[in-house]
């Protein structure tokens, strides 16, 4: 049964070596999510195709925001001292349905070492401790490192759906599922500022 992780460590604990969590985005984040967003191996299915517009991103982080301040859920950013963007995780919440979406990517640089399924399970721990009973994941179905993901993470097959880029699968995991085997290491979550711009003299 996934229980809601009791190992959830307190802000500034080291969690990992190379300096790795999670904070909540803020608005200030718009140009580096927008940046990464607008990798191709980003948003080849996560944005079906096509490179977001910046104020979809501003959108998506302002609605990020308000959720947080209504569930704790939102949007984090995954960062480490040398890579201020490596990653985005959120949990979109529906409180009527008790359950919530959840979306991760990460910069190609930093794909292949387990952060995506950490960013997850660190999320997913989240909505466990609060009111929310299952969450629900969507794929392409060509997205084979996304339903990886997915697997990783305990979630089971939920229902086929059509997406823009064609057929796409839908997982989900609830309170009440079997954990998977080896529960992925949390992320802390700080709370801290975003980096701050560069000063307008050193742009070039
Ligand atoms: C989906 C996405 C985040 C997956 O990234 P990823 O790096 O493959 O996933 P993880 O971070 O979980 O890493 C898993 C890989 O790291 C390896 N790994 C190394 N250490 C690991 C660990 N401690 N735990 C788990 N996996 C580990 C795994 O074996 C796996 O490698 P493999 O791909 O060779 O099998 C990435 O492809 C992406 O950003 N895609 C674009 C956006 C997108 O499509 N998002 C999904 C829509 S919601």
């Amino acid at each position: 049964m996934v229980a809601p992780d009791t190992r959830v460590l307190a802000p500034g604990d080291p969690v990992d070596p190379d300096g790795w969590h999670l904070r909540s985005a803020t608005l200030a984040d718009v140009d580096g999510v927008h940046r990464l967003a607008c990798e191709p191996l980003v948003y080849r299915y996560l944005f079906d195709g096509t490179a977001p517009e910046r104020d979809s991103i501003a959108a998506e982080i302002a609605r990020a925001i308000a959720d947080a301040a209504r569930t704790r859920l939102g949007l984090w950013i995954l960062q480490c001292p040398r890579a201020p963007y490596g990653g985005c995780v959120q949990l979109r919440p529906d409180l009527s349905a008790k359950s919530a979406e959840l979306i991760y990517f990460l910069d190609p640089a930093h794909w292949g070492r387990g952060l995506a399924t950490r960013m997850g399970w660190t999320a997913i721990s989240r909505a466990f401790q609060g009111p929310f009973d299952v969450v629900v994941a969507g794929t392409d179905g060509a997205n084979a490192a996304s339903l990886a993901v997915m697997r990783r993470l305990g979630m089971r097959f939920h229902r086929a759906v059509r997406y823009p880029l064609g057929e796409g699968f839908e997982y989900t995991l609830a309170r009440g599922d079997a954990a998977p085997k080896s529960q992925p290491a949390l992320l802390a979550i700080r709370r801290e500022d975003p980096p701050a711009p560069a000063p307008r003299w050193s742009r070039s």
